[in-house]
């Protein structure tokens, strides 16, 4: 097992990390609680910028360095297409919606995401150790800022091609994510997303083989077995998500935690019914009934976003789970309600004790 510890622990020495587990960007689930505590027990802590104004990633790295001298990588989604719309699909699905929650507005859809010019400025602003990205690659004039700069730029890919891409736009790492992650689906292309679904044990191989840059693995890993077995497969590291978010630190709704300790493997489900962009969450009965036959089906992103946020807002105000966005990969049962930096010792010791 020697290359595979000698490759984690080069990874690490080049993050400075003392673990090579990392937290997972997720956003709107990435307080400063949670990286203060995975990247003070030495491994990288993350925040998902997607939602977040400039000020607000600003703030966001200022309250973590205030907690931890640790590194952490800020992630944003690459901007696709304006979407073409569709007034009377919407119509059809707002109708839908008030069956779950409030009378939803006409212009509901009209959501605005934050600029990702300012974003990206922000993020340089701050200087990171690490910028990640999902849903395509940077441009390539922001990737020679980061470059300029000695930022690291990770790369999410779901397949050896989106990988093969990454690398050649100048990826320092890649970032495979599994078809068993929590959240939404990496794909560059979002039409693609339902069709190209690669578990990870045949992904992260595959991907290692395809590209000279560290690779690191995420999707359905949650305990020191799926630690160990990524290693095995190639990766430098781990990255968690779904694994963190039972942790004090995370502060998700208690509804949704404890929905995560019922939810096995086969309770997870990837549909547009949240945003219009394909995410696997918990198969809840709001979920179910968005994806049944005789729905209107989904607005796209981030139109569906906005349409869904009247519904989701009350099933939060109420503790119901079954309105809320509850994203959860297929590991979800083996997710702790312990401390993060606890998870972070008990996956590593673990996994070391396996790999030795
Ligand atoms: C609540 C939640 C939000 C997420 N948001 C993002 C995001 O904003 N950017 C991103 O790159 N990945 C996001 N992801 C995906 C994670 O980065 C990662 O791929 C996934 O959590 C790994 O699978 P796991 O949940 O089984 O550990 C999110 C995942 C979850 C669970």
């Amino acid at each position: 097992m020697s290359g595979t510890n000698d490759r984690a622990a080069g990874f690490c020495t080049r993050l400075g990390l003392k673990v090579p587990i990392l937290l997972a960007p997720m956003a709107g689930a990435s307080p400063p609680t949670l990286s203060i505590a995975v990247a003070g027990a030495g491994g990288l802590g993350a925040c998902g910028a997607l939602l977040m104004e400039p000020g607000q990633i600003a703030a966001w790295a200022a309250e973590v360095r205030r907690g931890t001298s640790g590194p952490f990588q800020i992630n944003l989604w690459i901007p696709e297409p304006t979407p073409r719309r569709d007034a009377e699909q919407e119509s059809r699905v707002r109708a839908f919606l008030e069956g779950w929650g409030p009378a939803v507005p006409p212009r509901a859809g009209d959501t605005v995401l934050p600029d990702f010019a300012g974003q990206c400025d922000a993020i340089l602003g701050v200087g990171p150790a690490v910028v990640s990205s999902i849903m395509g690659v940077y441009p390539a004039e922001f990737v020679g800022k980061m470059k300029a700069k000695g930022v690291y730029w990770f790369a999410n890919v779901t397949t050896v091609a989106e990988a093969r891409a990454a690398a050649a736009a100048g990826a320092d790492v890649i970032v495979a994510q599994g078809s068993e992650a929590g959240g939404h689906r990496g794909c560059f292309n979002a039409a693609d997303a339902e069709r190209q679904q690669v578990g990870l044990f045949s992904l992260l191989p595959a991907v290692v083989d395809a590209v000279r840059v560290p690779v690191v693995a995420t999707g359905g890993i949650a305990d020191a077995r799926g630690v160990a077995a990524a290693l095995i497969l190639g990766a430098s590291a781990v990255q968690i998500g779904t694994g963190f978010l039972r942790c004090p630190e995370a502060q998700i709704h208690p509804a949704w935690a404890d929905a995560l300790a019922r939810t096995a493997p086969e309770d997870t489900v990837v549909s547009r019914v949240f945003s219009g962009r394909a995410g696997r969450s918990v198969a809840t009965n709001y979920v179910r009934a968005a994806m049944a036959e005789d729905s209107p089906g989904s607005a796209p992103y981030p139109v569906q976003r906005g349409l869904t946020a009247a519904m989701r807002a009350a099933g939060h105000k109420a503790g119901d789970v079954h309105r809320m966005q509850a994203w959860a990969g297929q590991s979800a049962a083996l997710a702790r309600a312990e401390p993060a930096a606890e998870v972070v010792r008990r996956l590593w010791d673990g996994a070391t004790a396996l790999l030795s």
